[in-house]
C-alpha cells in the first residue's frame, strides 16, 4: 500500500511530495511552515483558491453570478481574494459583515443571510448597502422595511424559499425540506404571502427568489427540481402582485459537494452550470416568465480543497478492540476544536505523513485530538503507515471549509495559525491564538 501518493483530487492543486519525500503546497515545504509557526496550522494555497474562483465565476457566466459563502471561510485576506477574483459575496451574520467590510468589500455586492438577524445588524446591512437581504421570516419583513424607513433608504431584498427538497445530503445540513428553521414554505403559501407583504412595503424593493437545497451535494437534479419550483413562485408572484422589471434575480444557493477522500470525487461544477443554465431557460420558457439572473452562493466548493490542516503526532498507543485485534491510536496536537466535522457529521478526510516517505506497511489506526472527549476523533478507521512516530508531521487535507469558521476554545486549545502560501512564499494570515487572547475576554473580577 502506498501513502506517499496525494489524491490530486482532494489535496490543493499546488502540492507535491518534494524528492525527499516531504510536501510542500505553493512552493513552501510544510517542514519549513511547521518550524516557522508551529502546529497545529492550516496552510491555504492561494492559487488553488483564486482559481477556484475564476472557475466557478466562468461556469455561471461571471462573477457577478458568484456569492463565496463566506460562512466556509472568511479572513479579512480572503474577503479581498474574493473581491479581486470579481466574486460577490455572502454573509450570515453581524460578524461576517464586519469582516467583508473592513476587508473593504464592496457593500453592493455583498448578500445577507440569517434566520435571526437583529436590529443591528439589519440596520447595518441597510446603512452599509448591502447588494440584498435575504429574508427569512414574516416577521423580519416588518422589522426590516421599519429599520429601513428610519434610516431613509429602500432596501432590495429576496425572499429565501423552501421548496421542499430532500437533498440527500446528512440531515444537518439539508436545508430545503419543511421541517427546518430556513426560509419560507412554498407548499404552505407561506413564500406567496411574503411576496404580497414585501410589495406593499414601503421601503422594501423585491429583487428576487432564493433558495438553498443543501451541503455537500452530489445529486444534480435537486438544483434543477429546486429551480422549477421556484420559478413557478415567480411566474405566480409575476401575474399576481405588481412588481416591476426589478424581479429578476433566481439564486439557487450553493452545496456542490467535494472529494474529501481518494474514492469521492467531486461534483463537476463546470458541467452542472451548463446544464442548470440550460434548465433554468427551458424551465422559464415553459412557465412563461422572463429569464431570470441565475445567482449561486458555493462556499465549500471554493475553500475546501485550498487547505490542509498540518498537527504533531504525540502520543501513539495500540488499544485492544476484541480478542484478535488491537487498533492504533495516534493523538495530534489538535482535534475537534479546530475540526468539529468528523465529530458532527462523521466526515472522513485524507491523511498523510508530510514530512518524510512512510514504508508502506499499514495498520489499522484511528486519528485522535488532544480534548478530554472520546468522541475527539478525527480519522475513525483507517489504514495508516506502521511507521508513524511520535514527532512526525501529518496532515489532513481539504479542511479549508467549515473548520476554521466552526473552530471553538474547547479545553482552552488555542485556535491554529492560518499561513497562506504561494510562489515558495508563506505569509501569515491569521496568527496562532496565545493565553493572552484568553485573558484579553475577561473581566477583572472586583466583588471581593
Ligand atoms: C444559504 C446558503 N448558501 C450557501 C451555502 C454554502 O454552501 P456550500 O458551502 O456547501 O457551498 C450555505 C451553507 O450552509 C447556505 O446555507
Amino acid at each position: 500500500m502506498s501513502f506517499n501518493g496525494l489524491p490530486a483530487h482532494v489535496w490543493p492543486r499546488n502540492a507535491t511530495r518534494t524528492a525527499d519525500g516531504a510536501v510542500a503546497i505553493g512552493g513552501v515545504d510544510l517542514r519549513d511552515i511547521a518550524a516557522e509557526f508551529g502546529t497545529p496550522v492550516m496552510v491555504v494555497d492561494e492559487d488553488d483558491f483564486r482559481s477556484r474562483c475564476r472557475d466557478m465565476a466562468q461556469a455561471f457566466g461571471g462573477g457577478e453570478h458568484v456569492h463565496y459563502a463566506s460562512k466556509a471561510f472568511l479572513t479579512s485576506r480572503i474577503a479581498k481574494w474574493v473581491h479581486e477574483e470579481g466574486l460577490a459575496l455572502d454573509i450570515a451574520s453581524h460578524g461576517e459583515l464586519q469582516v467583508a467590510i473592513h476587508a473593504g468589500f464592496p457593500a453592493q455586492l455583498i448578500a445577507a443571510h440569517g434566520n435571526n438577524k437583529d436590529r443591528n445588524f439589519l440596520s447595518a446591512c441597510v446603512q452599509e448597502g448591502v447588494g440584498h437581504v435575504i429574508l427569512d421570516s414574516h416577521q423580519e419583513i416588518a422589522e426590516l422595511n421599519a429599520v429601513a424607513a428610519e434610516i431613509g433608504k429602500v432596501q432590495d431584498v429576496l425572499i429565501r424559499v423552501k421548496p421542499g427538497i430532500d437533498a440527500h445530503t446528512h440531515e444537518f445540513i439539508a436545508t430545503a425540506h419543511e421541517d427546518q428553521k430556513f426560509g419560507f414554505s412554498l407548499a404552505s403559501g407561506s413564500a406567496l404571502r411574503a411576496a404580497y407583504s414585501v410589495v406593499e412595503a414601503s421601503h422594501l424593493r423585491l429583487v428576487g427568489l432564493h433558495c438553498h437545497v443543501g451541503s455537500q451535494v452530489f445529486d444534480a437534479e435537486g438544483f434543477s427540481l429546486a429551480a422549477e419550483r421556484v420559478l413557478k413562485l415567480f411566474g405566480t408572484i409575476l401575474r399576481e402582485t405588481n412588481v416591476g422589471e426589478e424581479f429578476h434575480i433566481l439564486d439557487l444557493g450553493g452545496g456542490y459537494g467535494i472529494a474529501y477522500v481518494e474514492h469521492e470525487r467531486a461534483l463537476d461544477v463546470a458541467a452542472l452550470a451548463a446544464d442548470l443554465l440550460e434548465r433554468v431557460q427551458k424551465h422559464a420558457d415553459r412557465l412563461d416568465v422572463p429569464t431570470p439572473f441565475v445567482m449561486v452562493e458555493p462556499g465549500r466548493a471554493i475553500a475546501g480543497p485550498s487547505t490542509v490542516t498540518m498537527y504533531t503526532a504525540g502520543t501513539i498507543k495500540d488499544v485492544t478492540i476484541d480478542d484478535n485485534a488491537t487498533r492504533r491510536y495516534i493523538s495530534v496536537d489538535g482535534g475537534m476544536s479546530d475540526n468539529i466535522r468528523p465529530a458532527l457529521y462523521q466526515s472522513q478526510y485524507d491523511f498523510r505523513v508530510v514530512n518524510r516517505a512512510t514504508n508502506g506497511t499499514a495498520i489499522a489506526s484511528r486519528v485522535v485530538g488532544s480534548h478530554c472527549e472520546a468522541g475527539d476523533i478525527l480519522i475513525h478507521d483507517q489504514q495508516l503507515p506502521a511507521d508513524i512516530a511520535t514527532g512526525d508531521l501529518v496532515a489532513l487535507a481539504a479542511t479549508g471549509a467549515y473548520c476554521y469558521s466552526m473552530s471553538s476554545r474547547y479545553n482552552m486549545m488555542m485556535r491554529p495559525a492560518i499561513v497562506s502560501v504561494k510562489d515558495g512564499c508563506a505569509q501569515l494570515m491569521v496568527r496562532r491564538e496565545t493565553i493572552a487572547d484568553f485573558f484579553a475576554l475577561e473581566v477583572e473580577d472586583f466583588c471581593d
